[in-house]
């Protein structure tokens, strides 16, 4: 008997994670990287002054995790290696005591018939090359395609599935334009630098594995649909800069090997194009990505600056803060985010007809929620609420999937809630819960719901 929605042979159900975020900076020997230094120069700029040193403690738990992944029937997991892990510094020799770490996780995964997605960088600089400028330096994005050839030759025999970046549009917005990661730097020159080396580099690291290895390599962009919230001149322009900016500035290169003309003529007028070399065309031409995982939260609704142009740079406007109440709009009322849940359908289609619909997949959704104890019923987190956000996205994704666009699988932020960067642990996303004291862990209700929607490979309405 079928289901309502029934979703294609092979489809990967699972979620994903980062290392930073879950592995515990403390546990094992380990290289700063600059969220280590971050939180110790600046605590309190992080949620209840809480830092990274512990997170989940998937470094020593995550036998248990990988068990709690399979019961709830994930076929796959999207987990990142840490830079400073493997290789302390960001260059020379690798950690023999990571590169164990790692080999048992992905051979634990694997023993369970979870395939490991894995993700070269996840927003965390090794504290040594970001003191040399970090992405800003050319020379870093030599130092990443050593480490990813490094990460290759270790794992490629069990890992199938890479991803260069995790959002490389983030460190660009944190670090450089808006304040909320290190280096806290406003430079809007230095941003676009930053953005075009993150390029280069993943540039390399797709070259690198093309070459020797026959799996499948890939970027996580986090595709946000631009919609204008008006049909005025102005509002219309913005939202196009925005697309530009945060969405093709990284997609066209890694799907269609350059950048858009449109981009390229803003940045002149700026006078903001970067340093490149003559050989970075070739490079960024000739090596395009075979998959592209998409993560996506909301959309951006923009609205033009009232004031004048931001002098400095198209990319300063008062439109980021895009998580406006809208009259109309749907919103999460635990976090403030707009859900759009069509806006995952938007994105397939437009990947389907101006991308020659590369292979994608979600490599994150999900809803954050803040004191979600408040759920708590007999000891469970009843969240209701995501079970309707998660089915929502995949109402809409599975449509995407008839209309023809070539979409592989769903997976969830996250598995078990976990740090995330400034807001510590203060959005809850995960299926299991945790208790940061006694690290237990707890499956949610919208654990179970996923157990049986993946089992069965589709659910009813
Ligand atoms: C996207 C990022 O990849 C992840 O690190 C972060 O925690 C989630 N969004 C939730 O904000």
């Amino acid at each position: 008997m079928s289901l309502d929605y029934q979703f294609p042979e092979n489809f990967w159900w699972g979620s994903a994670a980062s290392a930073t975020q879950t592995e515990g900076g403390e546990n094992g020997p380990k290289g700063k990287n600059i969220w280590d230094k971050w939180y110790e120069s600046e605590p309190n700029r992080f949620f209840e002054n809480i830092g990274p040193e512990v997170t989940s403690d998937f470094y020593n738990r995550f036998k248990e995790d990988i068990a709690n992944m399979k019961k709830i029937h994930h076929n796959s997991f999207r987990l990142s290696i840490s830079w400073a892990r493997l290789i302390p510094g960001g260059r020379g020799d690798v950690n023999p005591e990571a590169v164990d770490f790692y080999s048992k996780v992905f051979d634990e995964l694997i023993r369970n018939d979870i395939e490991p997605f894995v993700t070269l960088y996840h927003f965390d600089m090794p504290l040594e090359l970001q003191e040399i400028g970090g992405w800003e330096n050319r020379e870093v994005t030599e130092a990443y395609a050593d480490y990813a050839e490094k990460a290759f030759e270790l794992f490629g025999d069990r890992v199938k599935k890479w991803f260069t970046f995790n959002e490389p549009v983030v460190p660009v917005e944190g670090g450089y334009l808006y304040d909320f990661h290190y280096p806290n730097i406003v430079d809007a020159k230095k941003a676009i630098q930053v953005g075009y080396n993150t390029m280069v580099a993943h540039a390399k690291a797709v070259k690198l594995y093309h070459e020797n290895y026959d799996g499948k390599i890939g970027i996580v962009l986090n595709l946000t649909p631009s919609y204008p919230r008006s049909q005025n001149p102005a509002d219309l322009k913005a939202s196009h800069i925005c697309d530009l900016f945060f969405n093709r500035s990284f997609l066209d290169p890694a799907v269609k090997g350059e950048y858009p003309q449109d981009l390229i003529d803003l940045l002149a007028e700026y006078n903001q194009l970067p340093a490149t070399k003559p050989e970075d065309k070739a490079l960024l031409k000739e090596n395009l990505v075979d998959l592209l995982g998409v993560n996506y939260y909301q959309p951006r609704r923009v609205k033009a600056r009232d004031s004048q142009p931001n002098p400095d740079s198209p990319f300063m406007p008062d439109w980021f803060f895009d998580n406006y109440e809208m009259p109309g709009r749907k919103m999460n009322p635990y976090r403030g985010w707009e859900i759009y849940e069509k806006g995952i359908y938007d994105i397939m289609i437009n990947l389907k007809e101006n991308y020659g619909n590369i292979e994608s997949f979600i490599s994150e959704n999900g809803m954050g929620v803040q004191n979600e104890e408040r759920f708590l019923v007999d000891g469970r987190i009843e969240d209701d609420y995501r079970i309707d956000f998660i089915k929502d996205h995949l109402k809409w994704l599975h449509k995407s999937i008839q209309e023809g666009c070539n979409v592989k699988g769903y997976h969830l932020w996250t598995f078990m809630d976990n740090w995330s960067w400034m807001n510590a642990y203060k959005n809850r996303y995960g299926f299991y819960s945790v208790d940061l004291k006694t690290q237990q862990r707890t499956a949610k209700k919208s654990a179970s719901w996923f157990a049986e929607a993946s089992e069965k490979n589709g659910f009813n309405d």
